[in-house]
């Protein structure tokens, strides 16, 4: 039975999701709001309420910058874009010190693909089976799937080879002087929260640094603190040549960036990357104060704290085990992620699935307490196994 605000969709809109039974009016903290019944939000918007809903300091900032100036485009240099790069690149691991702003992760991905390319003057990109970059042509070339299911271009921007995740070997194979980039998520979202074998991470870097590929490492879903670390870069000790950010990264105002080094930048002269909103003020704005609330209020020391709580008590029910990092977890099921996901929902709880049909995905706020790690236990437990 479809809610009233899906039939109401349905009048325009294209029919392209699956949606959840849900009827969300309002948001505040880490709960929803439908009529009477308040959810706890495990799920987050696909990860990027990283300070919940209606964050005092995210309102502020918004209607400060909004009654300054709610947009201009990059052709004025901007004292806050300056502010948000300054801000992000002391966020960022150490040598990633340029930004480029733009407005979401297929975007960011898109991006990095073309300096990769661009810079090596090569044309084959390897990517990893189940790693998610986005729907863009490049994004979607080096997504695992996409070309079976959903790519819908005619050829790929350039080659691409797959390879399967944490095998050391064929990553040794694969990269060479052929090779414009490789490009990992560290933590695999979409694909159920997979955090690859840290030794396989340095395998694959030290060959891109062999063969004269640039690494990307995409963390639009696992960067901004999501991991307990600012990047999961930081977790691994990997120096990736590119970083891709978005989600959190605005705290839901539509953002991303791509991050370089200082030697790739050199490479890029005026007017070889380019975007319209990216970059603007109240993004930028919103990126000072999300890294700001993040480090003030030591949210990263709450999420490994609480993601070690989850790992504790949630192994209960349905779940027989837990994969990922930080608040970027799968709880992997002995029944269909979907059905835990609707049996959870009429509990007031909700949280995600991924492409692993038994993988539920967590991906709460930064700001979720300890009480709500424990209402999650007691509701898994309530459903046996
Ligand atoms: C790892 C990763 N990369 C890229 C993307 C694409 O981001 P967007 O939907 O903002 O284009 C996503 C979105 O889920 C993602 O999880």
């Amino acid at each position: 039975m479809s809610t009233t605000a899906q039939s109401a969709e349905a009048r325009h809109l294209l029919q392209v999701y699956g949606q959840l039974p849900l009827e969300t009016t309002s948001a505040e903290g880490v709960y929803l709001h439908a009529g009477q019944r308040r959810i706890i939000d495990f799920y987050g918007g696909h990860a990027v309420a990283a300070l919940g809903y209606a964050h005092p300091d995210l309102l502020a900032t918004l209607e400060a910058q909004a009654r300054s100036m709610y947009f201009q485009s990059n052709a004025v240099a901007l004292d806050v874009r300056a502010r948000a790069g300054d801000a992000l690149a002391a966020f960022a691991p150490a040598g990633l010190d340029r930004v480029f702003f733009v407005n979401s992760g297929a975007e960011a991905n898109e991006n990095a693909l073309r300096v990769a390319c661009r810079a090596t003057g090569r044309s084959r990109v390897v990517a990893l089976e189940h790693g998610f970059h986005g729907r863009t042509a490049a994004a979607a070339a080096v997504t695992w799937g996409a070309a079976k299911g959903w790519y819908g271009f005619p050829r790929t921007p350039f080659d691409v080879e797959f390879i399967p995740r944490d095998d050391t070997a064929r990553a040794g194979e694969a990269i060479n002087g052929e090779t414009a980039a490789v490009i990992i998520e560290l933590v695999q979202g979409l694909a159920g929260a997979y955090d690859l074998d840290p030794a396989f991470v340095l395998t694959v870097a030290e060959a891109c640094r062999r063969a004269g590929a640039l690494l990307i490492v995409d963390e639009v879903q696992s960067g901004v603190g999501r991991t307990g670390a600012p990047f999961a870069a930081d977790l691994y000790g990997v120096k990736p040549d590119m970083l891709t950010t978005a989600k959190a990264l605005g705290g839901g105002f539509p953002c991303s960036a791509l991050l370089m080094t200082e030697a790739l930048a050199r490479t890029l002269k005026s007017g070889a990357l380019g975007t319209t909103f990216g970059g603007g003020p109240m993004a930028c704005a919103l990126v000072c104060t999300v890294l700001d609330v993040i480090r003030r209020d030591r949210l990263m020391d709450n999420v490994r704290t609480l993601s070690a709580e989850i790992r504790r008590t949630a192994v209960v029910g349905p779940v027989e085990d837990v994969q990922g990092r930080g608040f970027l977890l799968g709880l992997r099921c002995r029944r269909p992620a979907k059905d835990v996901q609707a049996a959870l929902l009429d509990r007031d709880i909700l949280v995600g699935t991924s492409a692993d049909p038994a993988v539920v995905r967590l991906l709460p706020p930064l700001t979720l307490e300890r009480q709500h790690v424990a209402t999650l236990a007691n509701a898994l437990s309530d459903l046996g196994q």
